[in-house]
């Protein structure tokens, strides 16, 4: 009997060894089954005992224990051996170089003319006016015709522009948004629209792309005075509480009467300087009351109601904002420029 449990300690003892790594717990695990558990080749031994002479059973009895507590005692080590052997191994393999710098991402920001059109459209939605945006290739019905400028008006030369066909065209201005919305509602009608227009242009204060927003205002009894204070008050707003603001006449196939309207100079206060050319005014943007045949051409009853309108430039506003002296700068988009806004 001795032999044999000596045998079963020995091949106990050497699959414990065997077992390499981690995954190999489980083996572990199976072989403390194998040997001590309920069937186990120990236990069996142990259940052989009552066969066991009387005088013998003290001494098997004490070798069989010390047989079990060394696999016990082997199996417990072995698995403590793994588990820091895998702990190493994991932390060499994933270690993490704490001197190295950190990877910097550079943060984003708006443009100077999307601050500016934000701004402007927050001034107005303020004043209860609806944000509404148009197509950019627009047709030549909604560019020229309802606006009062028939296909060979001289007025065409003010605004040519980049046609697709003899229909379609990239459009001049946002202008077409005033016809395309009072054909589609009634007064009273407050909107502004921001958006990208085009035209054949390009040198140091114009470019063939550039962005505008219209304003429209239709409704009972509307008039210049109406239009007057709704730009002063937004002037104000934009540039600063002092500046002042004035109307010149105009013309614009679209408003009868047209005027333009300069503010005092946000650089110099009105005294002039470089930006308003020692003019102490800046022209911001045209303007008028809306010609009674355009009501007319949008099925509105031009002798009920009237409205005014406004067109700016947003890249004229910004570079009179910033002081920028080259409309060209902001389309190079070099980010040492770029980042002064953020
Ligand atoms: N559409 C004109 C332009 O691009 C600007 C303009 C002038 C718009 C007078 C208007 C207006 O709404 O009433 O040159």
């Amino acid at each position: 009997m001795e032999g044999r449990i000596k045998e079963i300690l020995q091949k106990a003892l050497e699959l414990i060894e065997d077992s390499e790594n981690l995954e190999n717990l489980e083996k572990i695990q199976q072989i403390r089954v194998q040997f001590l558990g309920k069937n186990g080749e120990l236990t069996n031994v142990l259940r052989g005992m009552k066969d066991v002479a009387p005088e013998l059973k003290p001494v098997i009895g004490k070798f069989v224990n010390q047989a079990r507590d060394e696999i016990t005692n082997r199996i417990e080590t072995r698995i403590a051996e793994l588990t820091a052997k895998s702990i190493e191994q994991k932390l060499n393999s994933e270690s993490v170089d704490i001197t190295l710098s950190s990877k910097r991402n550079p943060k984003g920001g708006l443009h100077p003319c999307s601050i500016v059109i934000n701004e402007i459209l927050g001034i107005f939605t303020q004043m209860g006016f609806q944000v509404k945006q148009g197509p950019e290739v627009e047709t030549d019905f909604f560019n020229f015709q309802t606006l009062n400028i028939p296909k060979d008006h001289p007025a065409r030369e003010m605004q040519d522009t980049f046609y697709i066909n003899d229909e379609l065209l990239l459009r001049t201005h946002t202008s077409p948004m005033q016809a395309r919305t009072m054909i589609s509602q009634q007064p009273p009608i407050r909107i502004v629209n921001p958006g990208k227009v085009y035209r054949p242009d390009d040198d140091a204060t114009h470019s063939p792309m550039f962005q505008q927003i219209e304003g429209l205002v239709v409704d009972k009894g509307i008039t210049l005075c109406d239009l007057k204070g709704i730009l002063e008050t937004f002037a104000k707003a934009l540039f600063n509480e002092n500046t002042k603001t004035r109307l010149r006449p105009s013309f614009f196939p679209f408003t009868e009467p047209s005027v333009e309207v300069d503010v005092t100079c946000a650089m110099c206060g009105g005294k002039g300087c470089r930006i308003c050319k020692g003019t102490g005014w800046i022209e911001i943007l045209g303007a008028g009351i809306v010609n009674p045949k355009v009501l007319e051409n949008c099925g509105i009853d031009s002798n009920i109601y009237s409205g005014f309108a406004f067109g700016l430039g947003i890249e004229r506003i910004t570079m009179i904002k910033y002081g920028i002296p080259d409309m060209r700068i902001l389309f190079d988009n070099d980010i040492r420029f770029l980042k002064q806004f953020n």
